[in-house]
């Protein structure tokens, strides 16, 4: 990739967006439902959330595709109201075709044509913005001499060579092979602090959304439900729905006890580290996998909780050794390890007391 660009890039600031009290209801639909996000000039914020939990909606309503049923966005502390050509601002989405009449090249000049950029410094920009593609070898051809992943960059150099303030992305690798998603992931990521751009990224991969983002929203029901880095949401989920949607975890559905030291769950009683979450509200413990220990029967375990449990399988994932593990009363639990770092190493069928530390366990809200 080349930093041509950024040699070219005025020296203006990224614009901050703030979303506030964002709704859009189709007849009975709530699309989106009270969406308020505060992003700052060059931050990467990326929507992530199931289908049909609003992140298009929302994209849409900052582009100005949407007129939203209240609420406002702000792009540079500036209400917006122009329409989508007036914003300044790029957009990629998965199937934002280019003009299959037009090369590449004319793909990617057509941003500073329609906005009478002079030819000399038109042919310059399109130049470096598609050599920061790794495409200057194929100015020339037409989308359909392209690959699916080609295309896409010539789309983000589309979006990215008026130099916008603010960019967004709704699912632009969705339909590309692992391999170059991961790929062009990366250099996403690295165009867009290159250049110092604020992005809104959309997507419901959260391995997407982990390698990219220095922020992630999660959607559910047209609601933001939790915004942090990923690290914050996979260490400190507030819900059930955020804990699962992030990672692998074992849950444990139930209600704390009057003082809040234990969750009762079923026949269990499980130790949990303090909490601000009431006793009358439906709650759960989270336990992420690699917390969990494995240990002979027998063991002295103080400040653990700990569970007899049958091994039922143990997977090879190259460095890593997934053990599932049955309670006596049916609960299924996962624990994973570095190979060569766990303390014992049980075969399949053998009786175990899986165990992890209190203040390893979350304490989250059970929406139910
Ligand atoms: N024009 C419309 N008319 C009616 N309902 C709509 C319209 N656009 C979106 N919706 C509904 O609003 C909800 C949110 O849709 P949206 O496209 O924002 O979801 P999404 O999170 O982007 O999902 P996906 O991951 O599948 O793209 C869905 O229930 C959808 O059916
Ligand atoms: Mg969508």
């Amino acid at each position: 990739m080349s930093n041509s660009m950024t040699n070219n890039r005025s020296s203006i600031s990224p614009a901050p967006v703030k979303i506030q009290e964002l709704a859009k209801h189709y007849g009975a639909i709530k699309a989106n439902d009270n969406v308020n996000l505060d992003i700052e000039g060059g931050e990467f914020m990326t929507l992530l959330g199931p289908s049909g939990s609003g992140k298009t909606t929302t994209l849409k309503m900052v582009a100005g595709f949407v007129e939203p049923t209240s609420g406002s966005v702000m792009i540079d502390n500036k209400v917006v109201t122009e329409p989508p050509h007036k914003r300044d601002i790029g957009m990629v989405f998965q199937n934002y075709a280019l003009f299959p009449h037009m090369t590449a090249a004319q793909n990617v000049a057509f941003p500073l044509r329609m906005r009478s950029v002079p030819t000399q410094e038109r042919d310059e920009r399109v130049k470096n913005a598609l050599a920061m593609v790794d495409l200057a070898d194929r100015m020339d051809q037409l989308p359909r001499q392209l690959s699916g992943g080609q295309q896409q960059r010539v789309a983000l150099a589309r979006a990215l060579v008026f130099e916008p303030r603010v960019v967004l992305m709704d699912e632009p690798l969705g339909a590309l092979d692992k391999k170059l998603r991961e790929n062009l992931q990366l250099q996403i990521r690295a165009i867009q602090q290159d250049l110092d751009i604020t992005m809104i990224y959309v997507t419901h991969d959260q391995e997407e959304a982990l390698v990219m983002s220095d922020r992630i929203a999660v959607f559910n029901n047209g609601k933001i439900v939790q915004v942090g880095t990923g690290e914050a949401l996979y260490e400190r989920p507030e819900t059930r729905f955020v804990a699962d949607f992030i990672g692998e975890s074992n849950i444990f559905g139930g209600r704390l006890d009057a003082d809040g030291s234990h969750l009762k769950s079923g026949d269990l009683s499980l130790a949990v580290p303090a909490t601000m979450i009431a006793s009358s509200t439906p709650a759960a413990l989270v336990v992420r996998p690699e917390r969990m220990r494995l240990n002979r029967l027998g063991t002295d375990l103080q400040g653990s909780n700990s569970l007899e449990a049958k091994v039922k399988d143990i997977i090879y994932l190259g460095s890593e050794r997934k053990y599932e593990l049955e309670h006596a009363n049916g609960t299924v639990l996962i624990a994973r390890h570095q190979v060569g770092r766990s303390n014992i190493t049980p075969e399949i069928g053998e009786n175990i007391l899986v165990s992890w530390k209190i203040e390893h366990g979350v304490v989250v809200t059970d929406e139910g």
